[in-house]
């Protein structure tokens, strides 16, 4: 069966620069090319588990804009179902995005906007949507206050929680303990840990002290190096699923997050769940952009089967 999953997060429109460096202070350069697109780590989860089949909920504030249009547009297209507050007295945000040329990798700023505003009283209004999910993700994106209130709610229901702690902060004790899965890259597990993580050994050693903080299971992610899913009983290493060049690694977290969720909410076991969040993460790469770069089933499924 599957179950429903809600995430709890923040849309944004990707303003995407592909350059061949940084400008630093004062400069101006010339860029190679410009791309505008729907992104946000919430809503680009929720699109990567919509387009994978799974029953998707966003929850999330908007501006009442161009870019709040965009936002719902993208939902439907992916199946996403929307939970959004409409906050006219704000605006719906955006994300700078540098992407190096050759490399793909990148350099975000993110500005929140309307979805700052999301309050624990707003997740009080949605908590019988939150208590019939199967599985709750959130991030860091919005405001701490209101993930905490959404995990607690879920966790109090027995709903399967997901935290992935980006972008980096620094945590309250507390809502480890309200964590099933804590889904950290190596940048993130670096500042909650304090520990160094550059290779799936010093993982290890960092995930460990996260599950003494009190999170069920581990999911670091390691970028090229794949992911490690560390619990108490198991310590498993998955290597990267290849889908052919790199072009853009922005939101490969988002779509390994997604993939996770939606494979949880199919009864998938953890480990096969993370298998499968690699392969879509792994496609997800291999094209520009980052909700827009998310696979359908057919394709991950057509990639997990070539072994
Ligand atoms: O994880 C990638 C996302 O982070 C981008 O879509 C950008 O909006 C930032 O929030
Ligand atoms: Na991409």
């Amino acid at each position: 069966v599957m179950k429903p999953v809600v995430i709890l997060g923040v849309f944004v429109a990707d303003t995407a620069y592909r350059a061949d460096r940084q400008p630093r202070m004062g400069e101006t350069i010339l860029g190679n090319s410009f791309k505008l697109g729907p992104g946000g780590k919430g809503s680009n989860q929720a699109v990567a588990a919509g387009k994978l089949g799974a029953d998707v909920t966003f929850l999330s504030r908007l501006g009442v804009d161009p870019f709040a249009d965009m936002a719902k547009q993208t939902w439907a297209q992916a199946g996403v179902k929307s939970a959004v507050i409409d906050t006219p007295d704000s605006y719906t945000g955006a994300a700078y995005i540098f992407v190096e040329e050759g490399s793909g990798n990148n350099a975000i700023i993110v500005s929140p906007g309307a979805a700052m505003l999301i309050s624990p009283a707003d997740i009080e209004a949605s908590a019988d949507l939150i208590r019939a999910a199967g599985v709750f993700v959130t991030q860091l994106e919005q405001p701490i206050d209101a993930a905490m209130r959404a995990l607690e709610i879920a966790r109090g229901a027995g709903v399967t929680t997901i935290l992935n702690p980006a972008p980096a902060a620094k945590l309250p004790d507390r809502i480890y303990t309200l964590c099933d899965y804590l889904t950290p890259n190596e940048t993130e597990t670096e500042e909650l840990t304090g520990m160094k993580v550059s290779s799936v050994d010093e993982a290890r050693v960092a995930a460990d002290r996260l599950l003494e903080k009190g999170v069920g299971t581990v999911i670091v992610t390691l970028g090229d190096k794949g992911a490690l899913l560390h619990a108490k009983d198991r310590s498993e290493h998955v290597p990267v699923i290849s889908a052919g060049p790199v072009v853009e690694t922005t939101g490969a977290g988002d779509a390994f997050n997604g993939g996770f969720a939606a494979a949880l909410s199919r009864g998938v076991e953890p480990l096969e769940a993370v298998r499968f969040a690699c392969a879509v993460a792994g496609i997800s790469v291999t094209r520009p952009g980052t909700a827009p770069s998310m696979p359908t089933l057919q394709e991950v499924e057509a990639l997990l089967a070539k072994g």
